[in-house]
């Protein structure tokens, strides 16, 4: 049952988990291997089909994802479910053919000023580089996305345009990427910047079915700008149980939008996406209590809402 009691089935969102990478990769404190695994089966237990798992970086620039090799092999295998990881190079491409992947993610920016440091290439250099990566990984047969970091603002430079981020994306589906998401790296858009990258995407010929957004609640705007991204025909969203998260190439970047709150929405709004809020917050609370920190997402403490009832859903005790 929905808030409004109406049910939209012809909309479905696409929910794409980021908490096991974006989420974890950021924290100081090794998380076990096996914590991982768990938090991933967790996940996929709740109903999402889509979870980022790891990076195959250098270890020297995330020594939290270090172990990618060894945790790959380990998901649970389900129909339908798809693993994807983050490959900045060649070198990150064969690891990830090795341990078993069938997705994968390159990532770039909308500004030179960020990739200089997350990646060590200017936004050119880092497509030239993702060529012969999103080409090899097309001849196997994988998923591929293209995210455009600082789509919306750079912690270093300030302000982006949005055709900017739109001509960036642009050269990533020329590249061969399956979808490019937009991404609120420092969470600093409100929603009329949503909506207008969203035109501006869609009047350079970029279709919606291809266009994901990957939004930081940093300062309370995260829902507000999903809604204005589905208003503008975009079905798939980022989000990270328990609300973790930020790159550490990115100052002043606070946690992703939390992927029960994003569920709790979606509910209320009639919106399908398969994905149970109970089982969400079972993982949400997992992770926090592995982090050692309290669950500080707003469904996280509160809890969803049966309307039958009145009586909250899935709150810890
Ligand atoms: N996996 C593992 N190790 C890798 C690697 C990969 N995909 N790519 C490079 N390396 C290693 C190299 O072997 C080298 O190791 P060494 O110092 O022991 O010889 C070292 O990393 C540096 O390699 P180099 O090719 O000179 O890369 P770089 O220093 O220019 O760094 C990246 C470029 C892309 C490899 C690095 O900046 C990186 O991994 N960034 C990821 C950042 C990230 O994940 N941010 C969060 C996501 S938003
Ligand atoms: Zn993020």
């Amino acid at each position: 049952m929905t808030a409004t009691g109406r049910a939209r089935s012809h909309d479905r969102v696409r929910i794409y988990e980021v908490g096991p990478r974006d989420g974890l990769q950021n924290e100081a404190v090794a998380v076990p291997t096996e914590v991982k695994r768990r938090y991933i089966e967790l996940l996929a237990d709740a109903g999402i089909v889509e979870i980022e798992a790891t990076s195959f970086v250098s270890a020297a620039a995330i020594p939290q994802l270090a172990d990618a090799d060894e945790l790959l092999p380990q998901l649970p295998a389900r129909p339908g479910i798809r693993y994807p990881v983050l490959v900045p190079n060649m070198r990150g491409l064969a690891r990830a053919e090795a341990a078993g992947v069938g997705a994968i993610a390159v990532f770039t920016a909308a500004s030179d000023a960020f990739t200089s440091r997350n990646i060590r290439m200017t936004v050119a250099e880092s497509l030239d580089a993702f060529g012969p990566v999103l080409a090899r990984s097309g001849e196997l047969g994988w998923w591929r996305r293209g995210y455009v970091s600082t789509a919306f603002g750079c912690p270093y430079t300030g302000r982006v345009e949005p055709r900017r981020a739109v001509e960036v994306a642009l050269r990533l589906l020329e590249l061969g990427a399956d979808e490019v998401c937009f991404g609120d790296t420092i969470g600093v858009a409100v929603p009329d910047q949503v909506t207008e990258l969203s035109t501006i995407a869609r009047e350079a010929g970029i279709p919606a079915d291809r266009t994901a957004f990957h939004f930081h609640d940093t300062r309370g705007t995260a829902l507000a700008n999903v809604v204005a991204g589905f208003g503008a025909g975009i079905r798939c969203f980022d989000a990270a149980a328990g609300g973790t998260g930020g790159c550490p190439y990115a100052p002043g970047a606070a946690g992703n939008l939390a992927t029960e709150d994003l569920v709790y929405l979606l509910d209320g709004m009639g919106v399908r996406h398969g994905v149970d809020l109970g089982r969400v917050l079972a993982a949400a609370r997992y992770i926090s209590d592995a982090l050692g920190r309290p669950l500080g997402t707003k469904v996280g403490q509160a809890g969803g809402w049966d309307p039958a009832t009145g009586a909250p859903v899935g709150r810890a005790l």
